[in-house]
């Protein structure tokens, strides 16, 4: 729980920042870099086709390295550090300048940490119970995480009756051809993926199609 009625207005204030983000991006392209150079290369091929916010994710040796050189070359996107799975984490991106923090649930001491962090967060959770569990801690954006795999809209119907203030990145198993359909529910802000950035693409620097790719997302996001 924030200690004070200052911190958590500051958490709430944040957590406006988070969705308002999400919102406005609609698709967020979850993306998993080995390289500097491919983070680069990359995210041009992203916001060519029209996408800026951006989840990067801390599953390889270069994510973070790849994290500080996009915020450099690209200062208009918003970039996400996602995969953040301990406390140590939260502090190292703050500092390299990320926008925002994703992670695909809480411990309890990551969960401490992300209230206590000044960037806006979007912390991990799968069902009823994780969802009420961040609701009371002040959080009310959050992600669903594997939503296609713990079911999918059904799911986001069900947890819209008890738990109407929590707003929902939907991620795990989203894909083009069922985004609109997420995006047309009314607690989700935002569905993520990484079906525009496959691993295949990008290890054959096949940027062309990331783009294409990411122009299809675009549109998917402005028609909803
Ligand atoms: C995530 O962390 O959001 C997922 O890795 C994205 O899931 P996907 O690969 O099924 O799109």
């Amino acid at each position: 729980m924030p200690h004070t009625h200052v911190e958590s207005a500051a958490l709430e204030q944040r957590q406006q920042l988070a969705e308002t983000m999400l919102r406005e991006a609609g698709v967020m392209p979850v993306l998993t870099v080995v390289s500097v150079a491919q983070g680069l290369d990359t995210v041009r091929a992203l916001v060519a086709g029209g996408l800026r916010t951006i989840e990067l994710v801390l599953r390889t040796p270069a994510a973070l390295d790849a994290l500080a050189a996009i915020k450099d070359a690209f200062p208009d996107c918003k970039v996400g550090a996602g995969t953040v799975l301990e406390p140590a984490q939260v502090d190292a991106v703050e500092e390299l300048g990320a926008d925002f923090i994703v992670t695909p649930g809480v411990s309890p001491h990551l969960l401490d940490a992300l209230v206590q962090s000044s960037l806006p967060v979007v912390p991990g959770a799968a069902t009823p119970s994780e969802l009420l569990a961040l609701q009371e801690r002040g959080i009310r954006v959050a992600k669903l995480f594997p939503v296609a795999a713990l079911g999918g809209i059904p799911l986001l119907r069900a947890v819209a009756g008890p738990l109407p203030k929590m707003k929902l990145c939907a991620n795990g198993g989203v894909d083009e051809a069922s985004a609109a359909a997420y995006l047309a529910e009314p607690n989700v802000l935002c569905v993520g993926g990484s079906w525009m950035v496959p691993q295949g693409w990008i290890a054959a620097g096949d940027w062309d199609r990331v783009e294409a790719s990411a122009r299809k997302a675009a549109a998917i996001a402005s028609n909803r």
